[in-house]
């Protein structure tokens, strides 16, 4: 029928919510895609938590994910699922783009970073053990493979959203090992893009000047192992006004999961009160990966409308509009 199918991963708390304003605004707009929704409530198979095999089959089909937030389950032998996600699918490059919105003031004018993570390993390899009672050891894991994929994925992407600066970020004179494999690869791959300038920079100095000024790091493509990449994409999103504005794609070979980076918020769950503006971003995201770019405009410029104006925004924005309210101004804008 001509149409893509996209494998829809509702989440839980307001998730649900948020993904029905995006579905909305999509048959208002006319977006040639039919959503598959899949449950991926987490079974425990031999002491781990797996994925659902309809859920792996869906998006291995689709090769495009759209998610919403998921809690993590409590209780032994369970893992967070988002990491089991990235880690089931091998979604290698995890792609956070941070620019201010118009209308919405926060102490930083014109940000418009883009930091990609290593998403696959580091402190997030898993590997935890006691070595006598009162010393543990976390493994931070860097590898060859993982990180010549990541940095090279920068560069490719750098080009792609024409930035030809990559920088690396990185605390290689403390993790001398792990972190100066990670820049010497960094300087490897450097030379096969001759196009794009290269540099790096320590994590803690780059902190102090992106807080400080971080409109020198418009015209760049960060890359950093994992938990770097984590800690410092929430700074970023702190920058523009926190993380119900930010979008995320956490992109592999085979797939992709774009996804929205906050949490499930169950506090206000079933209220129509959420947000649902960071997953629309990472839809917007998700269009662009596939393509359907003069979509993907469209509903990004209708978004960024109703946000400068500024009349019809979610309480976390400090407005009274509710999710749908939000959602068909919207809709009326595109
Ligand atoms: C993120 C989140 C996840 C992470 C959590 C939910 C496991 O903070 O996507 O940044 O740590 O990667
Ligand atoms: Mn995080």
């Amino acid at each position: 029928d001509g149409k893509y199918t996209v494998t829809l991963i509702e989440g839980d708390g307001i998730g649900p919510e948020i993904s029905q304003s995006v579905k909305d605004i999509y048959t208002a707009a006319g977006v040639p895609i039919k959503w598959e929704s899949v449950d991926v409530t987490p079974r425990l198979k031999d002491g781990k938590t797996v994925i659902p095999d309809e859920a792996i089959d869906s998006v291995t089909r689709n090769f495009v994910a759209l998610k919403g937030p998921l809690a993590t389950p409590v209780g032994k032998g369970h893992v967070s699922l988002n990491l089991t996600l990235r880690r089931t699918f091998n979604l290698f490059a995890n792609v956070r783009p941070c620019k201010s919105i118009a209308g919405y003031k926060t102490p930083y004018d014109n940000v418009d970073t883009v930091l990609i993570r290593e998403n696959t390993e580091g402190e997030y390899s898993g590997i935890e053990h006691v070595v006598v009672d009162g010393v543990v050891q976390s493994i931070k894991l860097i590898t060859r493979e993982a990180s010549e994929r990541v940095l090279r994925f920068a560069f490719q992407h750098a080009q792609e959203i024409g930035r030809n600066k990559v920088r690396a970020v990185h605390k290689a004179t403390i993790m001398k090992m792990s972190d100066g494999l990670f820049l010497n690869i960094a300087r490897e791959i450097a030379k096969d893009f001759p196009n794009v300038e290269f540099d790096a920079e320590l994590l803690d100095n780059t902190c102090l000047k992106m807080v400080t000024d971080p409109v020198p790091y418009n015209d760049k493509v960060l890359v950093m192992p994992n938990l770097y990449g984590d800690i410092l994409s929430d700074m970023c999103a702190g920058l523009i006004g926190g993380l119900g504005l930010t979008p995320s794609g956490n992109i592999g070979s085979e797939c992709s999961i774009f996804e929205a980076v906050h949490g499930s918020a169950p506090d206000i769950a079933g209220k129509g009160l959420a947000n649902p503006t960071a997953l629309l971003l990472s839809s917007i995201m998700m269009l662009q990966h596939m393509g359907l770019t003069d979509y993907a405009d469209k509903i990004q410029n209708a978004i960024f409308k109703v946000l400068a104006e500024g009349k019809t925004i979610t309480g976390d924005l400090g407005g009274k509009a509710s999710t749908s309210q939000y959602a068909e101004a919207v809709m009326k804008a595109l």
